[in-house]
């Protein structure tokens, strides 16, 4: 039976979702059925299709009291809504059922593992919360909450951790067929840890051991983990809260880290690499799956909890997902491509070979423009006796002042993205840079924009940097500069 807080999410969403038309969302890309999004949840397959769920505010584009969104895919690219799937409406989770992950019983249910939140001082604005794991079975649409929930409270803690900041559970079935999940915590020590449980049905859970220690080396709380094999490695991926730059790696503030390393004989993880996973503005809280044929694809939250003030109250959704992503680790560094079906969205292909940048003008091509494009670029220095200075890229451009920036300034190796002019009221942070592996001003881009973002992938998915821009989606326009000679092919494709 549903609760009257589920079936009354379940109404509302249903009638305000009408009141957005489809171009108002972006083409490919999963945004909330209405309101508020934030972290992908339970992303997993079950009985034949991809589902993702979601955190979910369906009565205003701020966070507030967290519902699970729903959402069905044949192939992570075209989502089509499902009811809400959970609402807080439990004891043990009234004020939020916050991330949390989806596997398939043995029998055919669909478990879904969440953390449920409870304020401490519930009159006070800033009041933690208690925060345990939870469970609920269902179908694929409906979800009962198991009747002995919470299955890990705060006496499944091990010494010292805090029970008002461990969420996040991630779950998975083992070989054996034995279960286990990792949790994010907080320890005395006041930075992040990652808990490993295990249990033999998926319902009774046991503490095994800490799995990975922040020991303060990036942020505080770590924040929804994801932990799975990859190309020999073992692959951590968190959500740090609070992080300080280092160089030009972590800059988010709320960031994301990927660790890559092995499992010693003790089952704890060693650490021997470790990056950002992303280095634009807008990207947090990723969950991946792996594809029947093997892929692990990871999808993240497409935004950041440091620049949610870019929206402004006449937004009728806000945060969106990112493209699903193929992930793979040569060399101790993960490399991400998008989703390979991505392909069997491009039409309209334009293509130039050796386009000499640098007179001083400004260059457009025809039919190089859009705001659903898939654009792939190889740049390479016009006169080998001079580097250039500077190459730059507008997209999302009107000519009238308004566009986003990317460029790259070899001599520094640095690869810049700006959304300072995307028609963005706020100032918030709007730029970053990131430093990219020099190569004699040699560099390869493929950038993926949907209407309300950009997804930069550099040199075959060495780097991604993505950032959300709200711009008017009639602002097509797509040009190129150079400082210095810069020869360039550009391949461009339409995404539909
Ligand atoms: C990460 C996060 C999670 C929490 C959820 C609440 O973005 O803070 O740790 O479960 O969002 O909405």
């Amino acid at each position: 039976m549903n609760s009257r807080k589920l079936r009354e999410a379940r109404i509302y969403e249903e009638i305000k979702e009408k009141e957005i038309s489809p171009e108002e969302r972006p083409a490919f890309h999963l945004s909330p059925r209405t309101g508020w999004m934030n972290d992908p949840n339970g992303f997993s397959m079950y009985h034949g299709l991809y589902h993702m769920f979601y955190q979910y505010h369906p009565y205003s584009t701020v966070w507030g009291p967290m519902h699970w969104g729903h959402a069905v895919s044949r192939d992570l690219l075209h989502w089509e809504y499902l009811p809400a799937a959970l609402a807080p409406d439990a004891a043990y989770d009234r004020d939020g059922c916050f991330s949390g992950s989806a596997i398939e019983l043995p029998d055919g249910r669909q478990l879904l593992m969440y953390t449920g939140t409870t304020k401490i001082n519930p009159g006070e604005p800033d009041s933690k919360s208690l925060q345990v794991q939870c469970l609920a079975v269902g179908d694929g649409v409906d979800y009962e909450k198991y009747e002995k929930n919470p299955v890990i409270g705060s006496d499944k803690l091990p010494e010292g951790a805090d029970p008002l900041d461990f969420r996040d559970p991630k779950i998975w079935r083992e070989a054996d067929g034995s279960y286990r999940c990792i949790v994010g915590s907080r320890p005395a020590d006041g930075s992040g840890q990652i808990l490993l449980y295990s249990s033999e049905d998926a319902f009774s859970w046991k503490f095994e051991r800490v799995l990975a220690e922040n020991k303060n080396r990036y942020g505080k709380m770590w924040e929804c983990p994801d932990f799975f094999t990859l190309d020999g490695y073992e692959v951590l991926l968190v959500s740090p809260q609070d992080m300080f730059p280092q160089g030009f790696e972590y800059h988010n503030g709320n960031g994301t880290v990927c660790l890559i390393g092995h499992r010693n004989e003790d089952g704890s993880f060693e650490e021997e690499f470790n990056q950002a996973i992303d280095y634009g503005i807008d990207f947090y809280a990723p969950q991946t799956i792996q594809t029947p044929d093997g892929r692990r694809v990871m999808i993240a939250w497409m935004q950041n909890w440091d620049t949610c003030t870019i929206r402004t109250p006449d937004y009728k959704w806000f945060g969106q997902m990112s493209l699903p992503r193929e992930l793979s680790v040569r060399n101790g560094r993960l490399y991400q491509q998008p989703l390979r079906e991505l392909e069997d969205m491009r039409t309209e292909r334009q293509s130039y070979s050796d386009v000499v940048l640098g007179s001083g003008a400004v260059v457009t091509l025809p039919g190089v423009e859009g705001r659903m494009a898939d654009l792939e670029l190889v740049l390479r220095p016009g006169n080998p006796d001079e580097m250039y200075r500077k190459f730059e890229l507008h997209f999302a451009r009107n000519g009238e002042g308004v566009h986003t920036s990317l460029s790259f300034i070899p001599r520094e190796s640095v690869l810049k993205i700006d959304r300072k002019f995307s028609g963005s009221r706020r100032a918030i942070i709007h730029q970053r840079r990131a430093k990219v592996p020099s190569r004699n001003g040699e560099l390869k881009l493929r950038i993926i924009l949907d209407r309300f973002s950009a997804e930069i992938f550099v040199n075959d998915g060495e780097q991604v940097m993505t950032c959300t821009v709200f711009t008017d989606p009639k602002a097509e326009g797509i040009s190129f500069f150079a400082d210095g000679q810069v020869r360039m092919d550009v391949t461009k494709y339409t995404l539909r």
